[in-house]
């Protein structure tokens, strides 16, 4: 078997994080998102992965590379403009050479992993196996009919949906999807729809099985599904100080103190973690908190937070409930007359007291 992973996609909705990066590569509990869905696909035992890029191509071959760092060999397939997820698997037919595969969005986190779904589709010779999930929100997603463990109808994103079971971002297929997305049409938003080929499936008497997931899962496109899916992932982290802790600083919970980084005279309540050379002086570092590589937190609070690489925070105040990006500072000002003073990107959103 084979995987195929979906990491292209504009963020538009992640903005302006997204203006200079993939969303599948924002960190949670400082890991890029993506990683998880690699990770995951390596625990199922499934190690030849093709990723599906667009525009941000550059920046994800950079970050997974050959695929080795993960046991895996990485193939990456491009695709021109981002015209459905049905698209991405016709661009992949010749990648999966006859294979079965498993295809995984990029920005999906599925916590307890993959392997029970991937054992069951080995063993039960379905042509094709979908992940399910209840949720509280169906018009968001697509949603699919049940008639026992069988899939009978699917429909994206319906306006009536038929139950409360959307479909999760991980799907399993033998090759008979090929005919599926070779046979299929533009849906009224100009995309392939996965949806469709699934249900051409359905409608041609192929064996459309489902698997209702149990454990937590998330599709992460909102700032707010980020910090839970920084939350969940932060509570099963293992507490490691590697870095350099002075006595004046307390400790309580479950928190990663990475290499090179230096915490004096602050309190760190977990659960959080704390990148590689990071400063965190006179500061309190709250639960849920993701502080990445080379940060600086001076006289400042941060909860329930995802604060990525080279970023300063220097406020003599509380920060709650953000994200912020790469090389951002934040800080307070002597400057007459006071004020407050924005450099600003683009789609950004700015909350002041
Ligand atoms: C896509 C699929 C949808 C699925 C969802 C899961 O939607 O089209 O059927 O329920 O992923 O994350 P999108 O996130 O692209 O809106």
């Amino acid at each position: 078997m084979k995987a195929l992973i979906l990491s292209g996609g504009k963020g538009t909705r992640l903005r302006p994080i997204t203006h200079t990066g993939a969303k599948q590569l924002v960190p949670v509990a400082n890991k890029p998102i993506l990683f998880y869905a690699i990770e995951n696909i390596v625990a199922a035992g499934i190690t030849d992965i093709g990723i599906i890029v667009g525009d941000t191509h550059k920046e994800i071959r950079a970050a997974v590379g050959d695929g080795s760092a993960f046991g895996a060999k990485v193939t990456y397939i491009q695709q021109e403009a981002p015209l459905g997820l049905a698209h991405a698997v016709k661009i992949s037919e010749e990648f999966m050479a006859g294979d079965s595969f498993v295809m995984f969005l990029g920005d999906n986190l599925i916590k307890d992993g993959i392997t029970k779904l991937v054992n069951q589709f080995r063993d039960s010779g379905v042509n094709s196996q979908i992940l399910l999930a209840h949720v509280p929100n169906p018009t968001s997603f697509g949603v699919a009919e049940v008639k026992g463990d069988r899939i009978v109808r699917l429909v994206e994103k319906p306006k009536v949906p038929p139950s409360d079971l959307a479909l999760v971002g991980v799907y399993m297929f033998d090759n008979n999807i090929f005919k599926a997305v070779n046979a299929i049409k533009p849906s009224a938003r100009g995309e392939l729809e996965i949806t469709d080929a699934i249900q051409y499936l359905i409608d041609e008497k192929y064996d459309v099985a489902s698997f209702i997931i149990e454990g937590w899962w998330k599709d992460t496109g909102k700032l707010e599904d980020m910090l839970e899916a920084n939350r969940m992932m932060l509570d099963s982290v293992k507490p490691c100080v590697a870095g350099t802790v002075d006595r004046d600083t307390e400790i309580d919970g479950r928190v990663v103190v990475g290499k090179g980084t230096v915490v004096t005279g602050s309190r760190l309540r977990g659960p959080a973690i704390i990148g590689e050379n990071c400063v965190i002086k006179d500061s309190y570092i709250g639960p849920y908190s993701s502080v990445n590589n080379g940060c600086k937190v001076i006289n400042s609070e941060v909860e329930h937070s995802i604060i990525l690489e080279h970023s300063e925070i220097s406020i003599g105040a509380r920060l709650e409930d953000s994200l912020i990006g790469k090389n951002v500072k934040i800080s307070e000002s002597d400057i007459k007359p006071k004020a407050y003073r924005f450099m600003v990107g683009d789609n950004s959103e700015v909350s002041i007291i």
